[in-house]
């Protein structure tokens, strides 16, 4: 008879540490150290003279950065940028991640008190700060999403379609980045961009910047309070889901429904859970982020979202599943005539 192998705890070390491995990136991104390694290699004195940082600790940094993969050390004692660092980590260039990913860099202390969130049920910060309230706040979160829908998210924009409709409205649809590809791509579509009045604001600057403001308006519009403002035969709903409990998705969905014209198809993109609601580990974790920042946050399944629909006549007719680093799930949907 065989003894059971007893238990590693490796797997726990490992998880427990797992944040040094994710504030490594969120300072690197800050300091703008992969931006300052794209001019070519440099020693830490180097890097830190010109990031106006501390030597020691900046080549303590770039130690760990070499370690997780975004630069290595070389000749000379000097480091290089990896190839994923100079694809995604370098300013400028055009798939730039860094204020989508230094939004996770402002979360990341909330998410120290997770246990005093699951105590309470209550969100360690108003989620108003970065819808709003706080300016700093509000842009990177604004311009997070841009750069994000810009970069890993193109893929939502190549699958969705609005192909012969003409008025489409992108509930809480931020920056308007989706809105203005899908205009670009779509002959005759004209997209309204409804979101928070501060959130809105910056829209417009994005919008703007994209060449697409002739097809984009934008409208302050809060879906807890006003009703759509117009009729539409096409309708986005995207990452905004997540940030509700089912009462408020069927709310949503109760507000389409009474915009919509009959045929009109609705899209949804957003991190949705298997119908058994455990997994994948993406939705687990994101759904619980969003229990961090938001009163209300919650992943939802197909099949739940499925009967929500069919309570305001849309039937589902498509479901994609978008890989990570997207890991969205793509539901489209058609009002009933
Ligand atoms: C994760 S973002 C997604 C933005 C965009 N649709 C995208 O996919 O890039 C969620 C959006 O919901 C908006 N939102 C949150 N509460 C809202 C409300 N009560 N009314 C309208 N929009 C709201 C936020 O301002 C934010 O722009």
């Amino acid at each position: 008879m065989t003894t059971p192998a007893a238990p590693n705890p490796a797997a726990l070390i490992e998880l427990a540490t797992a944040f040094w491995g994710s504030a490594t990136l969120v300072a690197a991104v800050r300091l703008r150290l992969p931006t300052l390694l794209a001019d070519g290699p440099a020693t830490a004195a180097d890097v830190a003279t010109r990031a106006g940082t501390d030597p020691i600790a900046t080549d303590a940094l770039l130690a760990a950065m070499s370690n997780v993969g975004l630069c290595s050390k070389g000749e000379g004692e000097r480091f290089t940028n990896s190839a994923l660092a100079e694809a995604f980590l370098v300013e400028g260039r055009p798939g730039f991640l860094g204020p989508a990913l230094l939004y996770n860099g402002d979360v990341f202390s909330l998410w120290a008190n997770l246990d005093s969130v699951v105590r309470s049920g209550k969100v360690a910060e108003s989620p108003n700060q970065y819808l709003g309230a706080d300016d700093t706040r509000t842009r990177n979160f604004v311009y997070g999403m841009h750069h994000r829908a810009l970069g890993v998210g193109r893929a939502v924009a190549a699958v969705v379609d609005f192909t012969g409709k003409t008025k489409l409205a992108d509930v809480g649809g931020g920056p308007g980045t989706y809105s203005a590809l899908l205009t670009q791509k779509t002959p005759g579509l004209h997209a309204e961009v409804l979101d928070l009045p501060g959130v809105v604001a910056i829209a417009r600057e994005i919008v703007a910047s994209m060449g697409a403001a002739p097809s984009v308006t934008c409208t302050a519009y809060d879906y807890t309070r006003d009703a759509l403002p117009g009729r539409y035969d096409a309708f986005l709903i995207s990452g905004v889901l997540h940030r509700e409990q089912p009462e408020g998705v069927r709310r949503i969905f109760s507000q389409v429904a009474q915009a919509a014209e009959p045929g009109a198809v609705l899209w949804l993109s957003d991190v949705m859970l298997d119908d058994d609601r455990a997994g994948p580990l993406f939705g687990a974790m994101f759904q619980l982020n969003m229990r961090v920042l938001s009163h209300d946050g919650r992943c939802h399944s197909v099949a739940e979202q499925r009967a929500w629909l069919d309570e305001v006549g849309f039937d589902v007719t498509e479901v994609h599943r978008l890989p990570a680093p997207i890991n969205y799930t793509l539901v489209r949907a058609q009002r009933r005539a």
